[in-house]
């Protein structure tokens, strides 16, 4: 039995190599010959069950002579990826107006006309691909740095190992109705890795981190939480933002609460 046999049978599904799907892209390269946003459609035929949003941009790319649903000519879709793996964050974009990653977006979980666009809180760089290079700038800002050597308490490694799962992929940001690219509040996708910092020095260190951390992110968010079931890294971003509010702003530790 092949490999993609093997993993039908273990998923369930009994004939996805008979779908096809449309999978329509909003389209625009701003500055450049194709300033207006439009959206061209593309047929793909699902290879295997474990096809995702991302294989298909990949496969779609890699036509040697590449046409849209209507016969004519289309130009390569322009999105980003590196791990396909769901580690870096880099294929983050809007999948039926949901924000996601495109390579944890399986296509026999999804209808099959596709709408893809790019998130909507960045500067777009072209079709997919938007610029969230403000992510790093916030953390730089914010002093997300150690100032002593890490120590490990007991109190605090659970956080420090969620935190650490962060992708840095902007997804929380795109839900957040405080964040934008152009504003101080830095959202979830600092908070996050501040937290990291602060459940490794919660004492009196970090003084620059927890200043900014209270000017940046506790002062800014309107508690939402709306970034709360987001995050493809399975972050609880409400339980991380109590824990570093409470390490930052009431300079405690928070006992977290136990997990069922
Ligand atoms: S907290 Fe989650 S959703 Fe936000 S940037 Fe990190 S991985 Fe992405
Ligand atoms: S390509 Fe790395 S998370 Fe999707």
């Amino acid at each position: 039995m092949k490999k993609h046999e093997r993993r039908k049978k273990a998923d369930g599904v009994s004939d996805t190599s008979s779908r096809s799907y449309i999978i329509e892209v909003e389209r625009r390269m701003p500055g450049g010959a194709d300033p207006e946003m439009h959206v061209q459609a593309f047929f793909y035929d699902m290879q295997d069950s474990g096809d995702t949003v991302a294989a298909a941009l990949r496969e779609i790319n890699a036509r040697p002579e590449l046409t849209d649903a209507q016969g004519h000519p289309a130009e390569p879709i322009l999105w980003e990826s590196s791990c396909l793996q769901k580690k870096c964050g880099a294929c983050a974009m809007l999948v039926n107006g949901e924000p996601r990653l495109a390579c944890d977006s399986f296509l026999r979980e999804l209808p099959q006309k596709i709408r893809l666009a790019p998130l909507r809180k960045f500067p777009l760089i072209g079709d997919l691909q938007v610029d969230r290079s403000v992510m790093q700038r916030n953390l730089r800002e914010i002093r997300l740095w150690m100032e002593k050597p890490a120590e490990l308490w007991e109190e605090t490694a659970e956080d420090a190992y969620d935190a650490s799962r962060c992708l840095q992929c902007g997804l929380c940001l795109e839900v957040c109705p405080n964040f934008a690219a152009e504003g101080s509040f830095t959202g979830a996708a600092a908070a996050v890795p501040a937290a990291r910092i602060l459940a490794a020095q919660p004492g009196k260190e970090q003084t620059g981190l927890k200043e900014q951390y209270r000017k940046r992110i506790y002062e800014g968010c309107g508690k939402s939480l709306a970034c709360r079931n987001i995050c493809p890294a399975g972050i609880d971003t409400g339980e991380m933002l109590a824990q570093s509010n409470a390490a930052a702003v009431w300079k405690r530790i928070r006992k977290r609460p136990r997990r069922r």
